[in-house]
């Protein structure tokens, strides 16, 4: 599966993007001094694409992920979900919009220790009242290849089961984005690759949108694309 033949193809580039930066700024204030973390940064992620996002440390690459997540809100430029202008809302707004429409993969995974594996997934869901969340948490977990790990709590998988719970959490509201900080980061090669497979099975057969950021070069054999940021910028 080498880049070349995975053309950006798989990406639906005749649909709006779900979620747009339009020449960002994001700056922080420290000390009285001025860092220029995103330096009029524009990127979208479109439905059943795969990107990852690289650069070295201090790029920018969470504040980007950040901003794309709704979890920040930039300087300058424009968010745009849907092609809908949501830079202005206030927090409850946003968080009102990330909740319907984006799941996160950290690399530290964040599972809860005391919960199980099921439990776990079902987790996002437990403030509505959807009585098919027990369902679609199982459904989930074995999409993701833990059926027989259901009642497992996190001490007791590896760091590649506990990503594949992480990774079935995210998508338990049925996001149409997920976003990824370096998620192969504590996982060896080949269980960083199984992740990885997973991702792409989530855009193809599922035609979610997934950012990832991150050091590893593998994910290059995995995505439609890669951008890359130095300083700030889109290279
Ligand atoms: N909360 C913050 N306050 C001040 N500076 C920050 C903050 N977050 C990030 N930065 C700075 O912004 C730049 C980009 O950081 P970051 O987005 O975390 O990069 P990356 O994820 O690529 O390592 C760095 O110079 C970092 O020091
Ligand atoms: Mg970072």
């Amino acid at each position: 599966m080498k880049s070349d033949s995975r053309t950006s193809e798989r990406e639906d580039a005749t649909t709006e993007p779900i979620l747009a930066l339009s020449n960002v700024v994001r700056r922080y204030e420290t000390g009285g001094e001025t860092v220029v973390a995103l330096d009029h940064v524009s990127f979208d992620a479109r439905s059943g694409g795969f990107v990852s996002v690289m650069g070295p440390s201090g790029s920018g690459k969470s504040t980007m992920l950040n901003l794309l997540g709704l979890l920040d809100t930039p300087d300058e430029g424009q968010v745009l979900l849907d092609g809908r202008d949501v830079t202005g809302l206030d927090d409850e707004a946003r968080t009102a919009e990330r909740k319907r429409s984006i799941g996160f993969v950290f690399q530290s995974f964040f599972l809860l220790p005391t919960l199980t594996a099921v439990e776990n997934v079902e987790l996002p869901t437990l403030f509505g009242t959807d009585p098919t969340r027990r369902e679609r948490a199982v459904d989930l977990l074995e999409r993701v290849g833990l059926g027989d790990r259901l009642d497992h709590r996190p001490a007791e998988l590896s760091g590649g089961q506990k990503q594949r719970v992480a990774i079935a959490r995210a998508l338990v509201n049925e996001p149409r984005l997920v976003l990824a900080d370096e998620p192969t980061g504590n996982l060896d090669r080949e269980t960083g690759a199984t992740i990885l497979d997973e991702f792409r099975r989530i855009a193809d057969e599922q035609n979610v949108a997934v950012v990832a950021v991150t050091h590893d070069p593998q994910l290059s054999d995995y995505v439609d694309r890669t951008v890359e940021l130095v300083d700030g910028q889109v290279r």
